[in-house]
C-alpha cells in the first residue's frame, strides 16, 4: 500500500489505516476474537497506522492493540505506527485540567494499555477550544516529548479554526479532522495550511459514521448502545462525530445519489475513501470497521484509480445541493 510520510515526524504510514473506536465502545459490542481478527486483516492488507483513545472502551481499545502487536511479534509488527489520544477522561472536560501532571497521568495509562516506554503519536481529544491556544498546553507537549514519553503529538479537533490554530504552532506533527464528501470545509484551507506548514492530516470519519456506505435506509435500526441511536441529536458528544452531523434522512437520500456515482469496480463506501486519499494534503485516512470484510474493501480503496474530474464535480454538486446548508458554517 502506498506510504505517506506524516508531517514533522519523518514516519510513514499507510494511505489507509484503521480507526478503532469500534474497538472500544459506542458502536454495539465487537468481541474481543473479532477485534483481534480486524486488527489481523487490517495488517495483512498492509495497513500500517491505526488510531485509538484512551477512552475507547475506557482503554480496551489500547489494549487489544496493544496485546495484538505484542502477539504480531517484531518482524510483521515492523513499521507500524499506533497514535491514540489524550484529554477526554478530564472530569470536568475545561481547559484547566489540561496540565503537565495530568498529561503524564494519563501518557502511563496509554503506555502501560499499549506496552510501550515511549508512544508514537499522541493527540490532544477534541479539547474545549482555549486548549488550542494555550502556549503552557504546548510546553507541555513539548516536556512529554523531551522525556521520551511520546514521540510526537498533534491534535483531533472539531472545526477548521482550532485546525488552523494549531498548525500555526512549530512542533504539531499531525491534525485530525472529520474529511469526506459530505465534510468539505477543511478543503478550502486547513489542507493547504497543513502542506504549507508540513503538519499532516488524518481524515476521521472518512464514511459519515458508514452512511457514505449507501447501505442504510430510513428505517435501519442502530444498537441502542450505537452513538448512531443515542448521539443523533448530540445528547452525549458532538453531534458533528455522529454522520458527520447530517441529519439521518437527508443523509440516507444523498448517501443513495453518492453511491450512483462509484465508478464500476469500486463500492460506494471505497469511492468516499478513493475522493479522500486523492486530496492534497491528506496523510492518511482512518475508517472505522466491524469485520474483516470492511477491512480489506477499505484497504483495497487505496489501489483504486484517481477519481476523474466529471465524478468529482458531481460530489460537489452533491454536496451544495444536499449536504452545505446543514453542516458548512458549523465546523
Ligand atoms: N474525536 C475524535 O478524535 C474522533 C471522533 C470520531 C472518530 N475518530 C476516529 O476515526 C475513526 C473513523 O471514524 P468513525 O469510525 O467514527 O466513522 P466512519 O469510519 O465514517 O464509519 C465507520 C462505520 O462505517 C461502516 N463501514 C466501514 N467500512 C465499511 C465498508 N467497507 N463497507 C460498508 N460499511 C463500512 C461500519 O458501519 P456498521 O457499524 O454499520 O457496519 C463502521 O462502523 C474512528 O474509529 C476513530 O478512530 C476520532
Amino acid at each position: 500500500m502506498e506510504q505517506r510520510t506524516i508531517g514533522r515526524t519523518g514516519r510513514q504510514l499507510s494511505v489507509v489505516g484503521l480507526g478503532t473506536w469500534q474497538l472500544g465502545a459506542d458502536w454495539g459490542a465487537v468481541d474481543e476474537d473479532a477485534a483481534l481478527a480486524l486488527l489481523d486483516a487490517a495488517v495483512a492488507s498492509g495497513v500500517t497506522f491505526f488510531d485509538t483513545a484512551d477512552v475507547y472502551g475506557d482503554g480496551r481499545s489500547e489494549r487489544l492493540i496493544g496485546r495484538f502487536l505484542r502477539e504480531l511479534g517484531p518482524d510483521r509488527g515492523k513499521g507500524m505506527l499506533v497514535a491514540t489520544k489524550m484529554g477526554r477522561r478530564a472530569d470536568p472536560h475545561e481547559p484547566a485540567a489540561f496540565t503537565l501532571d495530568n498529561f503524564r497521568a494519563w501518557n502511563d495509562r496509554s503506555r502501560e494499555n499499549l506496552g510501550v516506554d515511549t508512544l508514537d503519536l499522541v493527540q490532544l481529544h477534541c479539547p474545549p477550544t482555549p486548549v488550542f491556544s494555550s502556549d503552557a498546553v504546548y510546553d507541555a507537549l513539548d516536556t512529554l516529548v523531551d522525556e521520551k514519553r511520546i514521540a510526537a503529538y498533534g491534535v483531533s479537533v472539531e472545526t477548521c479554526d482550532e485546525a488552523l490554530a494549531a498548525i500555526a504552532r512549530p512542533n504539531v506533527a499531525s491534525v485530525q479532522i472529520i474529511l469526506n464528501p459530505f465534510r468539505r470545509k477543511p478543503l478550502e484551507r486547513v489542507l493547504p495550511a497543513a502542506r504549507e506548514a508540513g503538519v499532516g492530516i488524518i481524515a476521521r470519519v472518512p464514511l459519515a459514521s458508514g452512511l457514505l456506505s449507501g447501505r442504510y435506509r430510513n428505517d435501519t435500526v442502530f444498537a441502542a448502545d450505537d452513538h448512531r441511536t443515542y448521539n443523533r441529536q448530540g445528547e452525549a458528544f458532538d453531534v458533528g462525530e455522529t454522520f458527520s452531523g447530517v441529519d439521518y434522512a437527508t443523509g440516507v437520500a444523498a448517501a443513495q445519489e453518492f453511491a450512483a456515482l462509484a465508478p464500476e469496480g469500486a463500492t460506494s463506501a471505497q469511492t468516499a475513501l478513493r475522493w479522500i486519499v486523492q486530496q492534497p494534503g491528506v496523510t492518511t485516512v482512518i475508517p472505522g470497521a466491524r469485520n474483516t470484510e470492511q477491512v480489506r474493501g477499505n484497504a483495497a480503496a487505496a489501489q483504486l484509480p484517481a477519481l476523474s474530474d466529471a465524478t468529482l464535480t458531481k460530489i460537489a454538486e452533491l454536496y451544495d445541493s444536499r449536504i452545505r446548508a446543514q453542516v458548512h458554517h458549523r465546523w
